[in-house]
């Protein structure tokens, strides 16, 4: 399977894109890089950010996605650099996210639901680790240019893959005895409905996983990065929250779940070292913040604090910068009665 380097969305300053550090003065060159077949207009809605397709109760995408702030087509690279990152997303942190919530796993057959799978990334590892081969596995998500790549990637994995909104799932209810959600949470303008929806999916006693951001506690770096990147992190944040997303919303979780219902809700950390995963090399898709270029190109973010941000990490490279990154799990199970 293709395993390409590339940028993972994590909480960092970073917070999941960038690709190598360029500084300011290629960001014309970047910004024609970036632009491509369905990227963005140069301001406001990204020109392929139309009205979803609707298909029975499910919001499906045709190009564009049923709300919230997830828009592939508007990040630097378009979609093509979305599916890479996904990638290497799940390349460097599945492992430790699945070491606090394997226990959540059903030991024998049962069912698993990644809700908002995307790219199926994690979705393919799950199959290898679950417990059970038995287990039934089914990853739903509401974009087809990401789900056609998961089926792609896995066409006899025994996963199933469907189209829908996980606010609407097309999927039986009471039928689950785990469901993930990785990386979705922080782009749901009403994360309490999503969580009550994808409760409704859960069998008494099943649980509820939610892997998360949280911008304000993504981890530290030495050289520091966050003192220096943070205005330019901030505009992504006030971005993201202008369309419904929230950055912050690790910390918002266990108030979410227990909104929607779930009990023995618990957050579950997780860490792990840049020079656990090739140093500060291997992180740069990660932290760099050549990211922010399309913020800058709409002009919600100054072209001076783009370049103070860039600064720093080309500093931080240059002297082989450590870096802990922080993660957060929260779950929560669906009471017995
Ligand atoms: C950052 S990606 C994470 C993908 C995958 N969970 C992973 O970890 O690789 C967010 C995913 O959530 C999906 N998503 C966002 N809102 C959704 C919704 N309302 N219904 C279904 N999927 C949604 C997006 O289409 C995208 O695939």
């Amino acid at each position: 399977m293709h395993r390409p380097v590339v940028r993972p969305d994590r909480g960092g300053p970073g917070a999941g894109h960038g690709v190598a550090a360029a500084g300011v003065a290629r960001c014309g060159r970047a910004f024609r890089g970036a632009r491509g077949a369905g990227d963005p207009a140069p301001q406001g809605r990204p020109a392929d950010d139309r009205a979803p397709a609707r298909r029975g109760r499910s919001t499906v995408i045709g190009p564009a996605h049923p709300g919230g702030s997830y828009r592939p087509q508007a990040e630097l690279g378009g979609v093509p650099a979305e599916v890479r990152r996904l990638e290497i997303q799940a390349e460097l942190s599945w492992a430790h996210e699945w070491r606090v919530v394997r226990d959540t796993a059903p030991a024998v057959a049962g069912a698993v639901l990644d809700a908002g799978c995307g790219t199926g990334a994690v979705t393919r590892r799950l199959r290898t680790e679950l417990a059970d081969p038995r287990t039934r596995l089914v990853g739903l998500d509401a974009d087809e240019r990401l789900l056609a790549v998961a089926r792609a990637e896995a066409p006899a994995a025994g996963i199933d893959y469907v189209a829908g909104d996980l606010t609407e799932p097309p999927l039986p209810a009471r039928s689950f005895d785990l469901v993930l959600a990785r990386y979705v949470f922080q782009h749901l303008a009403d994360p309490v409905g999503a969580a009550r929806a994808l409760a409704a999916l859960l069998r008494p006693g099943g649980t509820l996983a939610v892997i998360d951001v949280d911008a304000g506690l993504w981890g530290c770096a030495d050289p520091d990065l966050s003192a220096l990147c943070a205005d330019a992190y901030r505009a992504l944040g006030t971005a993201q929250a202008a369309d419904g997303g929230d950055r912050l919303v690790a910390r918002r979780l266990p108030r979410i779940l227990r909104r929607a219902g779930l009990t023995e809700v618990g957050v579950r950390p997780f860490a792990y070292t840049g020079d656990e995963v090739g140093g500060a090399a291997a992180l740069a898709p990660q932290l760099s913040p050549e990211r922010l270029l399309p913020l800058v190109e709409r002009g919600a973010l100054g072209l001076g604090t783009y370049a103070r941000a860039m600064a720093a990490w080309e500093r931080f490279v240059a002297a082989d910068g450590f870096t802990l990154i922080l993660g957060f799990a929260v779950v929560g199970r669906v009471p017995v009665p």
